[in-house]
């Protein structure tokens, strides 16, 4: 069953929070509904934007500074966008993205650098798209970090800025939350996976009933 509009559902948080985890239980239970769903991620998500996402994830943490990792987070989400997200919401499906811009608002706008306005700036030029629904998992961020690098997934670039890096996301995050009231729910993540995923889907059923 598809719906009579699109729906765009993101999930935010630190590294290791717990947003793969809970896109893929959404989009199951979605799906067991009759929801036609797509799953995504940034950075990546389209061809050439998995591309880009191979030079952000990996190397050393100074191999890009902050605004040139602006422009090219921003350049994936622009090919995802066209290739990816807008198509099927055109077609009325639903898309959960793991991560979209309000990675880069914390990351880029306030853990990495004081760089917010430019994020906003460059995002209302070039993207334009903000999510209809976000869910911020708030986790411990020592906790995450843990999680994350047990991952082994030699995409550590940055985990690797560590864990006052990790401190700096977290509040980030809960700010944003405060600030984008409308879309985002902030969402107890130090919870078991079964019990995160039933209110995240109490609050999508609305939308889609
Ligand atoms: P992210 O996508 O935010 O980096 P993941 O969903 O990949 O996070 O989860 C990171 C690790 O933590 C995985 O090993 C996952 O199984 C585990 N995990 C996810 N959610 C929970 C939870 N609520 N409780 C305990 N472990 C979790
Ligand atoms: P991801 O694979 O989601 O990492 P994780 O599973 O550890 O949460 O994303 C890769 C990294 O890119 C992650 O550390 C966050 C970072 N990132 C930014 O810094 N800015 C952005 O705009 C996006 C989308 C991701």
């Amino acid at each position: 069953m598809n719906l009579k509009k699109g729906l765009f559902i993101t999930f935010e948080g630190i590294d290791g929070s717990g947003k793969s985890t809970q896109s893929q239980l959404l989009a199951k239970s979605l799906e067991s509904i009759g929801q036609s769903v797509i799953l995504t991620r940034e950075p990546g998500g389209s061809e050439g934007a998995e591309i880009i996402r191979s030079l952000l994830v990996s190397g050393e943490t100074d191999r890009w500074s902050p605004e040139t990792e602006i422009l090219l987070f921003t350049a994936a989400r622009r090919d995802h966008l066209e290739k990816t997200i807008q198509p099927a919401l055109d077609k009325n499906q639903i898309v959960i993205c793991d991560r979209f811009v309000d990675s880069t608002r914390v990351y880029q706008g306030v853990a990495r650098a004081d760089l917010g306005k430019t994020v906003d700036e460059l995002h209302s030029i070039i993207i334009k798209k903000e999510p209809d629904i976000t869910f911020i998992i708030n986790t411990d961020p020592e906790k995450s970090l843990l999680r994350g690098l047990a991952r082994s997934s030699g995409e550590d670039r940055f985990e690797d800025f560590g864990l006052d890096f990790q401190k700096k996301l977290k509040d980030g995050f809960v700010k944003l939350s405060q600030t984008a009231k409308t879309r985002c729910h902030l969402i107890d993540g130090m919870r078991s996976k079964e019990d995160i995923a039933e209110d995240i889907f109490v609050i999508v059923r609305d939308y889609v009933q």
